[in-house]
């Protein structure tokens, strides 16, 4: 680890000391300095593939892109978009862009990738350019959500846990730098989902690379993540077709988790503040005795949701990963996504990642193949280390947010790991505090949408505010450079949440551990009628 990351100083360190050409001078246009950039001389590992100005307002729609990658954002700064291909071993690249807006902020930011992709994050790199940041973002070391490049290459697979970030980082703060005739002055990370995990990543082994990181819905605990998403698939197959709740009970589960447990904020706005707390009883909806309706259970239903929502324990009873959250809109989720065919990711995650077995079967994973998955770990890709030592010591900052209304990874995970590392090391949450911070978002799907006041700015589609109580970027730039620490993030519920825009109401998230309740005769719609309590 320690050699891969003095290589990339290395390779930064050969970048910068090219000579800068007549052209590039920052007397030149704007524009022409951008279609020249392409041409500068570059390491050997780095062939460029293009550059180009984009004025805002531009569609931009990349050709080629493997299909499951989105491959069109609407630019909203004028910039310069420059390609690069980027080798990393004799048997392994990755695409990177660095877009560099005419309208500089002397910031850097480098964004995530999702799921096991392989797809540039170019919404991501629209929204940090419309903030002014130089920002990077790389297809992760393969294209797509396929996993067929993991087989038999190690090194992809480290491309994908660490290294087409710290080195599209190195190379792109360097870019950025030379383009500008300026260093930057901070740099920053934002990704959420496999960004999150990426983010996580950065803080647990990179620290020296980003001032601030802003990491939602993290994919750490990798490993245990892709057993236990792979698990809902096993059991649907293991209980059978009568042992599955029928699509006209999902809603009737969740109202019922609902009349159990949303009271216990204070609140009955149809969101859960801390489902933590809500042991929810599934028997409350075994049909009555001759009864016959589609929104009841029978026994055996019931027992089928249970499960979909306890934790997963591995070989000797060792911790896998914990259980999905009441209302995360966990049985219909878990039926659309995980029926009827093994989850794509942990599919091609344990064939080409994990065993080196196009032919394995995925069907049936278990206990002993989750333990062989976290023994062998490549690449360290499970990203569950709870030493922030080093992130803390450099003065680095963490902004962590999660869903709690996430189906894809549980946010139980997020609270597991935020006590994970204050156990390791041993500090309370007043010292956490002064470098990592936690905020549970309520009526928040995976990473955008939801039924509450999810827009908290992690996203560009996903912004009501640029204030930094109300957007966690600005609330990370706030925090690194007039070091004002978020005591609570702000989200937006919208009116039309197709159509971000007009505000229906909205409220404070709070910092963990802290938890959120409506005041006693309050109205949940009044952002000032809720308080956090421990
Ligand atoms: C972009 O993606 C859409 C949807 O997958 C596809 O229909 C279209 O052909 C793609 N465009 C290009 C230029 O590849
Ligand atoms: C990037 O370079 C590698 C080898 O250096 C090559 O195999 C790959 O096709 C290139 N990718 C693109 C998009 O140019
Ligand atoms: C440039 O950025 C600054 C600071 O973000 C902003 O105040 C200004 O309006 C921007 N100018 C243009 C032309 O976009
Ligand atoms: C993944 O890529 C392989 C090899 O290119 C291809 O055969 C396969 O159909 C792809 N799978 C998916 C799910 O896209
Ligand atoms: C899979 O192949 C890679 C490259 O050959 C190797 O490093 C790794 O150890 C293999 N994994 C397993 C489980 O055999
Ligand atoms: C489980 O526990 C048994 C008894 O202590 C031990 O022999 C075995 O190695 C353990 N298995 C694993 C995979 O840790």
């Amino acid at each position: 680890m320690a050699l891969k990351s003095s290589f990339c100083v290395a390779l930064a360190a050969s970048y910068f000391s090219l000579p800068v050409t007549a052209s590039q001078s920052p007397s030149a246009s704007f524009e022409s300095r951008c279609s020249d950039l392409k041409h500068a001389p570059q390491p050997s590992n780095i062939t460029p593939l293009y550059s180009e100005y984009i004025p805002a307002g531009t569609n931009l729609v990349v050709p080629g892109l493997d299909p499951s990658c989105f491959n069109s954002t609407t630019i909203l700064a004028d910039i310069c978009r420059l390609g690069l291909n980027v080798t990393t071993s004799d048997r392994s690249d990755f695409i990177m862009e660095v877009w560099l807006p005419r309208n500089w902020t002397r910031r850097f930011l480098s964004t995530g990738n999702g799921g096991i992709n392989g797809c540039i994050g170019y919404d991501d790199m629209t929204y940090a350019t419309q903030l002014g940041f130089a920002a990077t973002g790389s297809n992760n070391g393969h294209s797509g959500q396929n996993g067929t490049r993991f087989l038999n290459n190690l090194e992809v697979v480290i491309d994908y846990s660490y290294r087409s970030l710290t080195m599209s980082a190195a190379i792109g703060k360097q870019v950025t730098d030379k383009f500008y005739g300026k260093a930057h002055q901070k740099s920053y990370y934002l990704g959420c989902s496999t960004g999150g995990r990426q983010g996580f990543k950065m803080a647990q082994e990179f620290p020296d690379i980003f001032d601030g990181i802003v990491a939602g819905a993290p994919a750490f605990n990798f490993q245990g993540l892709l057993s236990w998403s792979g698990l809902f698939h096993t059991i649907i197959k293991e209980v059978g077709p009568d042992g599955v709740p029928p699509q006209s009970s999902w809603a009737a589960i969740d109202a019922e988790i609902l009349a159990q447990c949303d009271h216990l904020d204070g609140a009955i706005d149809g969101i859960l503040e801390d489902p933590s707390l809500c042991n929810f009883r599934p028997e409350a909806l075994i049909c009555r005795s001759g009864a016959k309706s589609s929104t009841c259970l029978t026994g055996k239903q019931a027992d089928t949701v249970r499960r979909f929502l306890s934790p997963v324990n591995g070989v000797n009873g060792t911790f896998v990963y914990p259980r999905a959250e009441p209302f995360s809109g966990i049985v219909g989720s878990v039926l659309s996504i995980y029926a009827p065919e093994q989850f794509q990711y942990t599919d091609h995650w344990f064939k080409y990642a994990v065993y080196n077995d196009s032919n394995l079967n995925t069907e049936n994973l278990g206990p002993e193949q989750w333990d062989y998955a976290f023994k062998h770990d490549p690449a360290n890709v499970r990203t569950y280390s709870g030493d922030l030592t080093k992130l803390r010591k450099r003065g680095a900052k963490l902004l962590h947010y999660h869903g709690l209304e996430d189906p894809l990874i549980s946010s139980a995970s997020s609270t597991y790991y935020y006590n994970l590392a204050s156990r390791t090391m041993s500090l309370p949450s007043a010292d956490m505090d002064k470098f990592y911070r936690y905020f549970r978002i309520s009526g928040m799907s995976h990473c955008l949408g939801g039924t509450g006041a999810s827009a908290i700015g992690n996203r560009g589609d996903n912004m009501a505010s640029r204030d930094p109580k109300a957007n966690v970027l600005t609330a990370m730039i706030r925090w690194v450079e007039e070091g004002l620490a978020p005591e609570f993030v702000t989200g937006a519920k919208f009116k039309d949440p197709k159509a971000p825009g007009e505000v229906e109401y909205t409220r404070r998230h709070c910092k963990y551990p802290l938890r959120n309740v409506l005041k006693a005769g309050g109205k949940y719609t009044n952002v000032d009628d809720w308080q956090c309590v421990l």
